[in-house]
């Protein structure tokens, strides 16, 4: 087996319920298949193995489980869309691409526990009736990769994977496909161009749905590796036991991978929907460093909307509408969407108030401008010139006028791509000018109409000058 670094003396925090990462960094683990299965791993199978297909998609229903992969979209739903008769190989795929920025919770589970996504995966496959699965491992994960690689041969070794699983007369082979090194290629149908050989260039929906024209045109799953996890815990439990946990529409456990201005950074797996932003930054999280105040979240990796810890909101429960700080918000999908961002990928990142958002903006800025895949043009231009004006704002340089078109680009990105990278790059300069517009107006001047726009265009001007 690989080496894996663990931090052993890394309890859980009390307040954390651990489904998925119960055995990360736990004492005497390991990624062995004998330690998995000395832990009743593959029970799940075997039991899901005895089922109808279609009654592993119906308990997957009822758990209510969404996907960890960004959009939240309701896993047995999605796997409903596949077509219960059809000519052509169904096959699935394990996102464990793990580019959003702020994200780091699949590779710990590719890392120690492989053989629970495995299992999930494997469960899933029978569900939707695909033989054939893929792991699509980002490239920056060589170790990973080498670890599932090890994980599936002792699976299929011991009658985990291949033909015949455990005599239920089910095939199943699942190979590790390592990423192209882009953030694109985590977004599902730019991964399926990646795995299929080409440039990762995303597929536009409709009519490229991938449960009807996915991998070779076949109807094809893509979930996240956490999603594909969970599917495991609701056959343990039976649908409607999992639904229990959490909140109604947020069921399950989630994992949250908080960076930034807090005193204990990490990740954290809690109940969807039982904690609240307060009482993760503050109790789980150990509060603001040293005489420093919370100043913003992103409560989702880098492409959700950033939000401010003084504001209040509305928000509705059922019928009833309730005012709420930013502290008092719970953590969950639903919640979150209705206080103008998006849980996300659980990338959750602080900024206290030692941070310029001019700085944060143009890192953000440069990140989206350097990974757009250059197919549509609004985001391959409108991504470089918000980047542009950032730069500018950060040396200094920038006028009023160009935070007034830097807003003005972000909108005409913003629902106008092939894919949601164009608002997944939009959204950071919308949400960042409308909460802290003064804030970048500060660092902007009239006088600054004079210079020079960049030192490119400069370069530029001069060169046609000169021509
Ligand atoms: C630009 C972009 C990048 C994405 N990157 C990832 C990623 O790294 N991992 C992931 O699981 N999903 C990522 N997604 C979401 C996937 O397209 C897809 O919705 C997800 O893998 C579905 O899994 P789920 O239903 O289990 O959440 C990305 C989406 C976009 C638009
Ligand atoms: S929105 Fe951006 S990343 Fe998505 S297809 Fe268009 S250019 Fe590529």
């Amino acid at each position: 087996m690989a080496k894996v670094t663990y931090l052993e003396d890394k309890e859980p925090h009390p307040r954390e319920r651990r489904l998925i990462f119960k055995n990360v960094d736990r004492k005497g683990w390991n990624p062995s298949l004998k330690k998995y299965l000395s832990d009743g791993g593959y029970k799940e199978l075997k039991a899901a193995l005895k089922m109808e297909p279609g009654a592993v998609t119906e308990e997957v229903k009822k758990s209510g489980l969404r996907g960890r992969g960004g959009a939240g979209f309701p896993t047995g739903v999605k796997w409903g869309f596949i077509p219960p008769k059809n000519e052509k190989p169904v096959y699935l795929i394990s996102n464990a691409d793990e580019s959003e920025p702020g994200t780091f919770k699949d590779r710990y589970i590719l890392h120690q526990d492989p053989h629970q996504m495995l299992e999930g995966m494997a469960i899933s496959c029978y569900a939707v009736g695909a033989h054939l699965a893929y792991v699509y491992i980002r490239e920056e994960f060589p170790e990973a990769a080498r670890i599932v690689e090890e994980a599936i041969a002792e699976a299929r070794k011991n009658g985990f994977l291949g033909k015949n699983i455990q005599g239920s007369g089910f095939d199943l082979e699942i190979y590790v496909h390592r990423g192209a090194g882009a953030y694109i290629c985590g977004e599902e149908t730019g991964l399926i161009e990646s795995l299929e050989g080409k440039r990762p260039y995303p597929r536009i929906k409709p009519p490229y749905f991938p449960a009807a024209m996915g991998l070779y045109m076949c109807p094809t799953i893509v979930n996240n590796v956490e999603t594909l996890c969970h599917v495991k815990h609701v056959i343990a439990m039976g649908g409607e036991k999992y639904a229990a946990i959490g909140t109604p529409r947020n069921t399950g456990t989630r994992i949250l991978c908080v960076s930034g201005d807090v005193r204990k950074p990490g990740y954290y797996e809690i109940e969807v929907g039982k904690m609240t932003m307060g009482e993760l930054l503050n109790d789980v999280c150990g509060g603001p460093r040293k005489g420093r105040k919370f100043k913003a979240v992103i409560p989702g990796g880098s492409s959700a909307k950033i939000m401010r810890c003084h504001d209040s909101y509305k928000i509705k429960q059922g019928d009833k509408e309730t005012e709420m700080t930013f502290y008092d918000l719970p953590l969950d999908f639903d919640t979150i969407a209705q206080a103008g961002s998006m849980a996300g990928s659980g990338g959750v990142i602080v900024m206290d108030d030692s941070r310029k958002m001019s700085w944060v903006l143009n890192n953000i800025n440069q990140f989206y401008a350097h990974e757009s895949c250059g197919q549509c043009t609004p985001c391959r231009e409108g991504s470089t010139w918000m980047r542009k004006i950032t730069d500018r704002l950060v040396a200094g340089t920038a006028t009023p006028a160009d935070l007034e078109t830097l807003e003005s680009v972000a909108y005409q990105i913003d629902g106008r791509t092939i894919c949601a990278f164009g608002e997944a790059c939009a959204w950071p300069v919308e949400s960042m000018i409308a909460m802290f517009r003064d804030e970048l107006l500060a660092e902007t001047s009239e006088k600054n109409a004079d210079l020079p726009s960049n030192p490119e265009e400069e370069a530029q001007r001069r060169y046609l000058q000169e021509a």
